[in-house]
C-alpha cells in the first residue's frame, strides 16, 4: 500500500504483483480481474454474463472462504501434489504469458545499454562483466564482444559504454580490429551521425609508449560522430592500480548515465562497495610478463628492517 496500491474488496483481496528487479524500485502489476474472477465463477457454473447472477459476489464470497481455510490449515506448505498428477497445460499459459508479459514490460520500461569490449588476455572481458552487474539494476543490459557487432548498429543505441585494450604499437585486440575499421570507414564517410551517450574505459600499461591508445581512439571517434560522452574516458594502467582506476570509471559512469536518463539509483546500491569482483582469468605465462624491480638489501629477519 506504500507503493500507491488501494485494496479495492476489503479486508481480503487479489494482491497485486510488485516485481523488483535486481534491487531496482519496486513496480506494482495489478493481476488482471478477468484472471482472477472468470475462472473461478466459471469453475462453480455460476453465469458470468448477466450480474443480476451475483455471480461476481458469490465468486468473492468462496475467494474469502478459501483464504480463510488456507490460513487455517497452512495449505501451502503442507500440501503435497499427488504423483503423476501433473498440472494440465491449459492452466500453465497463462501465468507464463502473464509473467513474460509483466517482466518484457518491466525491462522494456528500461533503456537499453550495450556493454561493448574488446580484449586480448581477458581483463577487459572480465571488467566488461562486471560493469554489466552494476547496470542492469537500472538499464536494460547487454555485453558484446566488438568482433560480433556491426558498426550500423551504433546509430541505434541509447548507451554505450566501451571496455578496452590496447596491443601491439597502440593498436586494438584481434578481437576490436573489424570494429576498429568500421569505426574509422564510418568517420571517413562522415555520413552517419550517431546520438547516443556513451563513456570508454581505455585498458592499457605504460611501459609502452602508446598508453591506451586504441581506447583513447575509440572514445575520440564516437565523440567525432555526435554522440556524447556521459562521463570523460577512464584509463587503467596495468602497472598502476588497473582495478581501482576501473572501479572509480565505472561507479562514476554508473551514476552520471543514470543521471542523464533520469533514473534515480537506488541509495543501497549506491554505498555497496564493489566486493562481488569477478576473478581475473588465471595466469599463464603468455599473459605476464616479468619486470625487474630495483634491488633492495635482504631485510633483517628479527627487525623486519
Ligand atoms: C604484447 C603486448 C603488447 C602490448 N601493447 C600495449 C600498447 O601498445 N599500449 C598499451 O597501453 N598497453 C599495451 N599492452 C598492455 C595491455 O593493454 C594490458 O596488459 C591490458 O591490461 C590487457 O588487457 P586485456 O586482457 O583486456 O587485453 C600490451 C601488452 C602485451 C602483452
Amino acid at each position: 500500500m506504500n507503493l500507491g496500491w488501494k485494496p479495492k474488496y476489503g479486508r481480503f483481496d487479489v494482491l497485486p504483483l510488485v516485481i523488483s528487479v535486481a534491487g531496482a524500485d519496486p513496480v506494482v502489476f495489478d493481476i488482471p480481474p478477468d484472471l482472477v474472477m472468470e475462472p473461478i465463477a466459471e469453475k462453480l457454473g455460476l453465469d458470468t454474463m448477466s450480474n443480476s447472477s451475483l455471480w461476481k459476489d458469490r465468486a468473492l464470497v468462496e475467494i474469502n472462504v478459501a483464504v480463510l481455510h488456507s490460513f487455517q490449515t497452512a495449505a501451502w506448505l503442507t500440501h503435497v501434489w499427488e504423483k503423476d498428477r501433473g498440472m494440465e497445460k491449459k492452466k500453465q499459459i497463462p501465468f507464463k504469458i502473464l509473467s513474460h508479459h509483466l517482466w518484457s514490460k518491466t525491462l522494456a520500461q528500461r533503456v537499453m545499454c550495450t556493454i561493448l569490449f574488446a580484449s586480448e588476455t581477458g581483463r577487459s572481458e572480465s571488467f566488461a562483466d562486471n560493469l554489466y552487474d552494476m547496470c542492469k539494476p537500472y538499464f536494460n543490459a547487454k555485453v558484446v564482444c566488438m568482433k560480433d557487432y556491426m558498426v550500423s548498429d551504433l546509430c541505434n543505441e541509447s548507451l554505450l559504454l566501451v571496455v578496452t585494450s590496447t596491443f601491439g604499437n597502440g593498436d586494438p585486440p584481434v578481437n576490436g580490429q573489424t570494429f576498429d575499421k568500421g569505426l574509422k570507414e564510418m568517420i571517413k564517410n562522415s555520413a552517419t551521425l550517431i546520438e547516443n551517450g556513451y563513456s570508454v574505459f581505455a585498458l592499457g600499461s605504460k611501459a609502452y609508449p602508446h598508453f591506451a591508445e586504441f581506447g583513447k581512439t575509440v572514445d575520440k571517434s564516437l565523440s567525432d560522430l555526435g554522440a556524447t560522452r556521459v562521463h570523460k574516458v577512464g584509463e587503467g594502467d596495468e602497472l598502476h592500480g588497473q582495478e581501482h582506476s576501473f572501479d572509480t570509471w565505472a561507479g562514476a559512469v554508473v551514476e552520471a548515465a543514470c543521471k542523464s536518463y533520469n533514473i534515480v539509483p537506488d541509495k543501497e546500491s549506491k554505498n555497496k562497495k564493489e566486493t562481488s569482483r569477478k576473478a581475473v582469468q588465471a595466469w599463464t605465462p603468455d599473459t605476464y610478463r616479468l619486470l625487474p624491480q630495483p634491488q633492495t638489501p635482504n631485510p633483517d629477519l628479527c627487525t623486519g628492517q
